[in-house]
């Protein structure tokens, strides 16, 4: 396990300000730095493609990078796992593959989905736009009906809520965490209850503010498909991301991006794509260094502890809340229960104002509409304070910095 000063020493961005913002992206630790200065200066070539020592050497590491991500972050086998550029990247890959067969080897394969009239997609109006445009996309390319569940009063979305799927409802895609209020759901809970009504329907889940806050297995879960981002909880560098595809998906899923390094053969007349499945994502030279940065990243989060990381987490964001609800004049959002990220407006202020007078005193938050604006019209607090001011801890937050938070807010009151 790695203390808390251990990681701090690590950040050098943690000695500078109270950063605050892990919501949106994170610091890389200077072990993660450094794997990735080892690979420009020490083996700097393309993967999968050369025979020399180096580009042999790039290979190794690419597909050990591959390996750690998807076993430490996700619980998953490799060969069923993709690396992206973001989660952004992840959920457009899935949407692509819901409305293109496989083309392989010159003929086209069964669907993963065989759209019918009147079939429908579930969302939910809590999530992040970039797990939800691609969703209203593609239901108005196929004609297809599309629901947003609404969460209950405390912002948690409850496996009831779920029951508007039918046979009919083809595909769900929810959020793990919200960036937007903090709410931890009980994924597992949700995708039992969906199968139930439908066991057809696939889900995907947006694991933006999962791996790397708390131990992940996609596979207890349950889901088809899980999206995550590389470089918010797991630590990792900026422009790194993956995706879990359940092996019988993944065999049947057409590539949003063909190009080299991706094919067994090609002719004049048509091509055939890599026998191993998750190699078929890789079209064009990926992000070398960032993707063996995030394998550098998911050891190190595991060498912290993800359970300890959680516990910590929900700790500091306990404290957070307990000494905020004291004060008057102020408004939460989110469920009680113990979680990193606390959300909240000061009345009478636009969420954007506390968020620079916050600055004022090096305390580093964000504030606005997160991505969700659905959400903070459901909420009401989009035109009224232009979304909300949240506050996102990682293991490297300290107590003494949220009893500075907990000051700093309680002198604009
Ligand atoms: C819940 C959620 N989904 C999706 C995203 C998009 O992630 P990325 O920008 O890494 O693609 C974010 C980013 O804040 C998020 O918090």
């Amino acid at each position: 396990m790695k203390t808390v000063e251990e990681v701090r020493n690590d950040i050098p961005l943690t000695k500078k300000c109270i950063y605050a913002d892990n919501g949106a992206t994170t610091p890389v630790p200077v072990p993660v730095i450094n794997a990735m200065n080892e690979y420009f200066l020490e083996y700097c070539a393309n993967v999968e493609r050369g025979t020399y020592s180096i580009a042999l050497k790039a290979s190794k590491k690419w597909n050990e990078a591959r390996r750690n991500v998807s076993k430490i972050l996700l619980n998953c086998g490799d060969e069923e796992f993709i690396f992206t550029k973001n989660l952004t990247e992840a959920a457009n890959m899935v949407a692509y593959a819901l409305e293109h067969s496989l083309l392989n080897d010159g003929k086209e394969q069964n669907p993963i989905v065989k759209w019918g009239e009147g079939d429908r997609i579930v969302s939910t109006i809590m999530e992040h736009h970039s797990n939800l445009m691609m969703w209203l996309r593609l239901a108005k390319h196929l004609n297809l009906d599309f629901s947003l569940v609404k969460p209950a009063n405390d912002c948690r979305l409850l496996p009831e809520l779920f029951d508007i799927v039918d046979e009919k409802t083809k595909f769900v895609a929810f959020q793990h965490v919200s960036n937007a209020v903090g709410t931890v759901h009980d994924v597992k809970k949700i995708i039992k209850r969906i199968k139930e009504k439908n066991p057809d329907c696939l889900v995907f889940v947006d694991g933006s503010q999962g791996p790397g806050h708390m131990p992940v297995n996609v596979k207890g879960l349950g889901c088809d498909f899980y999206g995550f981002s590389g470089h918010k909880g797991p630590l990792g560098p900026q422009g790194t991301g993956g995706l879990y595809v359940k092996k019988e998906l993944i065999e049947k899923m057409e590539p949003m991006l063909l190009g080299g390094g991706i094919i067994s053969d090609v002719l004049e007349n048509g091509y055939s794509l890599a026998d191993t499945y998750s190699k078929r994502f890789d079209a064009g030279t990926p992000n070398i260094p960032g993707l063996i940065g995030l394998g550098k990243a998911a050891e190190y989060v595991n060498e912290i502890g993800l359970g300890n990381i959680e516990k910590r987490e929900k700790k500091l964001g306990r404290i957070l809340l307990e000494e905020l609800s004291r004060m008057k004049g102020i408004e939460f959002y989110g469920s009680d229960d113990d979680r990193g990220t606390i959300t909240f407006n000061i009345k009478g202020w636009r969420s954007h104002d506390v968020s620079l007078a916050l600055d004022e005193k090096n305390i580093l938050t964000r504030a606005g509409h997160h991505c969700c604006i659905p959400l903070m019209r459901f909420l009401g607090i989009h035109e009224k304070y232009g979304g909300n001011v949240r506050i996102s801890f990682h293991y490297y937050n300290t107590e003494g910095e949220v009893k500075k938070i907990i000051e700093a807010i309680g002198g604009l009151l």
